[in-house]
């Protein structure tokens, strides 16, 4: 039985969050239309490969290699684009919307890099993208920043919103699995980018943080300014050096409002088991923000994956359909350039730091004598023997400015006893 206003959509790219979007239409689209009055069809899918094995069969005149095939149908009103990347996703994006289409997308490198251009584009053509599933996967991030919290004035929004580094830290933390392993297992589970480098070294959270920021903070974000740190370093030692401190290490994107202007960045950080952040587990997302009017709030939900990201593409998918947020001005809004982005410099932290120490006698002396001097206190020490002679020694740093802190462990780090490569991460306030 079908019932429901008949609408057909086209679709660029049908891997993971594509299949996903097949398989609730399949699955749920007589709901979806009970709901909503509005009955979905996929029309054509542009693909690489028509030969492939799908998560759904659809009929094989569905697919495509040819993009115009989509992007030019006129009974499609609704484009939606699943194959990532910046080309060819942004020239066949522009292309839909001068077809009088609108457009949904998952694509943060895209809408982080060109979203401002695009969107500006999709208003000169009457249209509209929607990009939800962009940031956050399957959990409402942009829409109750955009709508339900504009009255806020917000002054800082911290996230778990990078599935794959969260669910390797987790597995890392809780089995005790290697690196490589658990990226393996993510990569598996559909969560990774298709060049996961851009997981592991937090470029796909900066892309999402540049997005969640120029709405927070209503203004442009250039991804390019923000500083990035990935998980690389972050060692099993760590994690469980942490845990015995009262923390658990999660890949942070933190967005705050400092006197002056915005300070954004991406990087490992010890959080406080007794943080919320802390319970988000695996492939689970959170994005913790702070407004003047609501206080604390948190998001949290599966922040990847074909079924949880898809839910968010089909949403988007109906309120293109219902034109829902016709008057929507988009990413940005009316103060364009107002806010200046400060580097991570300006901040006060606290600092974790590893080393690797000759056990040797007036060794952690020595460095406490350094960090002394430069006037930074230390909160917590643990000293433990390793093997062959060397000792390693943790520290906790009280706040202090990362001049001053880096000035100190370069210190550190040159003293004969040290060894060079400490692990280094900052502490959650
Ligand atoms: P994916 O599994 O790699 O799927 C990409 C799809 O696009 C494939 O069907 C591929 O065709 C098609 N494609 C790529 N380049 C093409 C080209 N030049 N011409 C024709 N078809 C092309 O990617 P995904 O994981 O679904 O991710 C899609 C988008 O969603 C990305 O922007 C990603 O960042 C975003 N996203 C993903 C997740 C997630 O959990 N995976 C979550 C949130 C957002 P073939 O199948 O024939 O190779
Ligand atoms: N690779 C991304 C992640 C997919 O792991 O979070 C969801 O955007």
């Amino acid at each position: 039985m079908s019932f429901g206003k008949a609408v057909k959509i086209g679709m660029l790219g049908m891997g993971t969050v594509g299949g996903g979007v097949a398989q609730i239409i399949e699955r749920n689209g007589e709901l979806l239309a009970g709901k909503t009055d509005i009955n979905l069809t996929l029309q054509r899918v542009l693909v690489r490969d028509p030969s492939r094995r799908r998560a759904v069969d659809l009929p094989p005149q569905t697919y495509t290699t040819d993009p115009d095939v989509v992007i030019r149908d006129p009974a499609i009103s609704v484009v939606v684009e699943l194959m990532g990347g910046i080309e060819p996703a942004r020239t066949l994006i522009s292309a839909a919307l001068k077809e009088n289409k609108d457009v949904v997308t998952a694509n943060k490198d895209l809408m982080a890099q060109h979203g401002r251009e695009l969107l500006q584009l999709a208003r000169r053509c009457g249209r509209n993208i929607y990009y939800e599933a962009s940031a956050g996967g399957g959990i409402p991030l942009v829409r109750p920043l955009k709508h339900c919290l504009v009255a806020n004035r917000i002054k800082c929004i911290i996230g778990i919103i990078n599935g794959t580094t969260n669910y390797i830290l987790t597995r890392m933390s809780c089995d005790d699995m290697d690196f490589q392993e658990a990226l393996a297992r993510a990569q598996k589970l559909g969560f990774a980018e298709a060049d996961p480098s851009s997981d592991i070294e937090g470029r796909d959270a900066a892309y999402k943080l540049a997005i969640l920021a120029g709405i927070a903070f209503n203004c442009p974000v250039d991804p390019g300014e923000l500083s990035i740190e990935g998980i690389k370093n972050v060692t099993r030692a760590d994690i469980h050096y942490a845990r015995e401190l009262g923390y658990t290490i999660k890949l942070l994107a933190i967005g705050e409002e400092k006197p002056g202007g915005l300070v954004l960045r991406v990087h490992p950080a010890l959080v406080s088991l007794a943080h919320p952040l802390a319970s988000v587990h695996d492939e689970f997302n959170a994005l913790f923000i702070e407004g003047d009017l609501i206080g604390e709030a948190m998001f949290y939900g599966r922040g990847a994956g074909a079924l949880p990201t898809a839910s968010a593409v089909v949403a988007d998918i109906i309120d293109a359909v219902r034109s829902y947020e016709r008057a929507d001005k988009g990413l940005y809004a009316n103060n364009l350039g107002k806010t200046k982005l400060l580097p991570v410099s300006v901040l006060n932290s606290r600092f974790y730091v590893r080393f690797l120490a000759q056990d040797r006698p007036g060794v952690f002396g020595a460095l406490a004598t350094v960090f002394g001097d430069e006037g930074v206190s230390l909160d917590m020490i643990i000293q433990k023997r390793k093997k062959n002679g060397i000792a390693e020694i943790v520290l906790v740093t009280h706040d202090v400015s990362e001049e001053r802190f880096n000035r100190s462990l370069e210190k550190a780090l040159r003293l004969p006893s040290i060894q060079p490569d400490a692990g280094v991460f900052r502490v959650l306030a």
